[in-house]
C-alpha cells in the first residue's frame, strides 16, 4: 500500500537522514515554485488537473492518480532500486566497484554532463507553456500537463544530484537552471532545440516524439553511468520518459488519421479545405524536430564523447548487449565531408563514433514510430508515406552544420537549399495556417478539434470524455 509523503520533499532517498542537503533543497524548493508560476503552463495554475504522481518507485506504487492543482503537485526525488554490489559496465574501469561519491577526477565531467541534461528538462515546460490556450480536447490538455509537470520532477532529479554531490558549484548550477530561459537571446537554454519555439500542438507531438526520445537514449546512456546515484536517478526517469513519447507517437497518429478523414470528404482532396492538416504539412513538421533532436546527440567524430566512455561517466544505450565493453578495438564506417566538401568514407576509432552508435539506436527507434503512422495510411489506401530525412539534413551541430543537403542527403547549392527550404520546412504559412485551425482551446468534456481524431481511450481507465481538467468555477 503506498500513500502520499507528508514531507515537503516526497523522496526515497532519506532526505531526512541528511539535514544539510534537505535545507539545500528546502530552499531551492521556493525558487522552483516562482520559476514554476512565472513559466508553467500559462493560465491553468487555479485548475485541477487529473494528474499521475511518482509516490515511490516500486512497480505497483509509483503512480498514484489524482486531481491536483499543479502548484501543489508533488515534485519527489526518486531513484530506482540500487543494484547490489553493481560495477562499472564500460570503459577503462570496466569491472571495479560503482562510486556512490563522484570521483574527483571526473567532476567537471559529471557536472558537466548533469547540467546539460538538467537543463532540457524546465527548458521544454517553459517552450510549451502557452499550449494550453489552444488544447485540441481535456484529455490531450491533461497529457500536456502530465509531461509539464514530469519535466518539472526531472528537474528535481538533476537538482538533487548537483545539491548532494556537487557542493557550492552544485548548488551555483541548480540555481542557474532556473534562471536562464528557453529562446531568451542574452541568457538562452543550453541545447539548440530546446530554445526553438513549440507555439503550436503539431509541433507539440513533434517534440514529444522526437525530442523526448533523444531524451530516452541520453537516460539509457547515462544509466549505465559508473557513478551510481545518477544512474539510479536516471533509471526511474526513464519510466516517465515512455509516457512523453506515447503522447507524441500517438497525437501525430490521431492528426494522421483524421487528416486522411477529413481529404476523403473534402471535394479536391485537400484536408485543409476542411480544415484540417495535410500529409505534406506534417512531414515537414517531422522534418523540422527530427533534424533538430538529430543534433542533440552532438558530433559525429567526439573526443569528448570518447572520453566520458572511457571514464565510466556516459556509457551506450544498454551496454549489456554489447560483447566488448571497453570499445578499444575496431572502427565505425562514416561517411564524412571531406577536405573538398565532397562525401568520404572514413574509419572512425569506435570510440570516437560513440555519439554516432547512440544516434543510430535512437534513428532506429523513431524509423518504428513512422511506420506506425504508416500503417495507418496503408489501411486507408493512401499512397503517401512518411519518412525520416537523411541525417545530413538540417543539422546545426557536427560535421554536417552549415552545408546543404535535401532531405535525401544529397548535397545541393545554398540557393538551392534556400529556395526549396520550405518544401522541407514548415514555412510562416504553415505555422499561421496551424494557428488559425488551432485559435481556441476545448475545454467542454468531449469537445474534440476538428483536425485530430478521438484517442482510441483514456486515462487510467476512465472514458475518453472524461473531465480530465476542471475549472475552479
Ligand atoms: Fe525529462
Ligand atoms: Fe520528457
Amino acid at each position: 500500500m503506498t500513500r502520499l509523503s507528508t514531507e515537503r520533499i516526497p523522496n526515497n532517498v532519506d532526505l531526512s537522514g541528511d539535514i544539510r542537503l534537505q535545507r539545500a533543497l528546502e530552499q531551492w524548493q521556493p525558487d522552483f515554485l516562482s520559476w514554476w508560476k512565472e513559466m508553467g503552463p500559462e493560465g491553468f495554475l487555479g485548475h485541477d488537473v487529473y494528474l499521475r504522481t511518482a509516490v515511490g518507485v516500486s512497480a505497483e506504487g509509483w503512480a498514484h492518480f489524482d486531481y491536483v492543482k499543479m502548484p501543489d503537485y508533488r515534485w519527489g526525488i526518486f531513484l530506482a532500486d540500487e543494484v547490489k554490489e553493481r560495477t562499472v559496465g564500460f570503459g577503462d574501469t570496466c569491472g571495479q566497484p560503482a562510486w556512490r561519491e563522484v570521483p574527483g577526477e571526473h567532476r567537471n565531467a559529471l557536472r558537466k554532463l548533469i547540467v546539460t541534461q538538467a537543463d532540457t528538462e524546465p527548458a521544454s515546460v517553459e517552450q510549451q507553456r502557452r499550449l494550453g490556450q489552444s488544447c485540441p480536447s481535456l484529455y490531450d490538455l491533461r497529457n500536456l500537463f502530465q509531461v509539464n509537470v514530469e519535466e518539472g520532477r526531472h528537474m528535481w532529479a538533476m537538482a538533487y544530484l548537483l545539491h548532494g554531490f556537487f557542493g557550492r558549484d552544485g548548488r551555483e548550477e541548480a540555481e542557474e537552471l532556473l534562471r536562464r530561459r528557453s529562446g531568451h537571446p542574452d541568457h538562452p537554454r543550453i541545447l539548440g532545440a530546446f530554445n526553438e519555439p513549440v507555439d503550436d500542438w503539431l509541433s507539440f507531438f513533434m517534440f514529444t516524439m522526437f525530442t523526448d526520445r533523444d531524451g530516452k537514449y541520453q537516460l539509457l546512456a547515462l544509466a549505465e553511468s559508473g557513478f551510481d546515484p545518477l544512474s539510479r536517478t536516471c533509471r526511474f526517469m526513464l519510466t516517465e520518459e515512455a509516457h512523453h513519447m506515447f503522447v507524441g507517437e500517438t497525437g501525430v497518429l490521431r492528426v494522421v488519421q483524421r487528416s486522411v478523414e477529413l481529404s476523403r470528404q473534402s471535394k479536391n482532396g485537400d484536408p485543409r479545405e476542411l480544415g484540417g492538416v495535410d500529409l505534406p504539412t506534417i512531414q515537414k513538421y517531422l522534418n523540422l524536430w527530427y533534424s533538430l533532436s538529430l543534433d542533440l546527440f552532438g558530433g559525429e567524430v567526439s573526443t569528448n564523447a570518447a572520453s566520458f566512455f572511457a571514464a565510466g561517466l556516459k556509457g551506450r544505450a544498454k551496454e549489456e548487449k554489447f560483447e566488448d565493453h571497453r570499445a578499444l578495438a575496431g572502427t565505425y564506417d562514416l561517411e564524412l565531408p571531406g577536405p573538398t566538401g565532397a562525401l568520404e568514407l572514413q574509419e572512425v576509432p569506435l570510440r570516437n563514433a560513440l555519439n554516432e552508435v547512440l544516434r543510430d539506436g535512437y534513428v532506429e527507434d523513431c524509423q518504428r514510430g513512422v511506420d506506425r503512422w504508416n500503417k495507418v495510411l496503408a489501411e486507408a489506401g493512401v499512397a503517401f508515406r512518411l519518412r525520416l530525412p537523411s541525417r545530413r539534413f538540417h543539422r546545426h551541430q557536427g560535421a554536417f552544420a552549415g552545408l546543404c543537403f535535401d532531405p535525401d542527403g544529397a548535397p545541393i547549392p545554398q540557393d538551392e537549399w534556400l529556395r526549396r527550404r520550405d518544401e522541407w520546412l514548415p514555412s510562416g504559412a504553415d505555422r499561421e495556417y496551424l494557428r488559425s485551425i488551432q485559435a481556441r482551446p476545448l475545454l467542454g468534456a468531449g469537445e474534440l478539434a476538428n483536425w485530430i481524431a478521438p484517442p482510441p481511450r483514456g486515462i487510467n481507465g476512465l472514458p475518453v470524455d472524461h473531465l480530465y481538467v476542471r475549472c475552479e468555477d
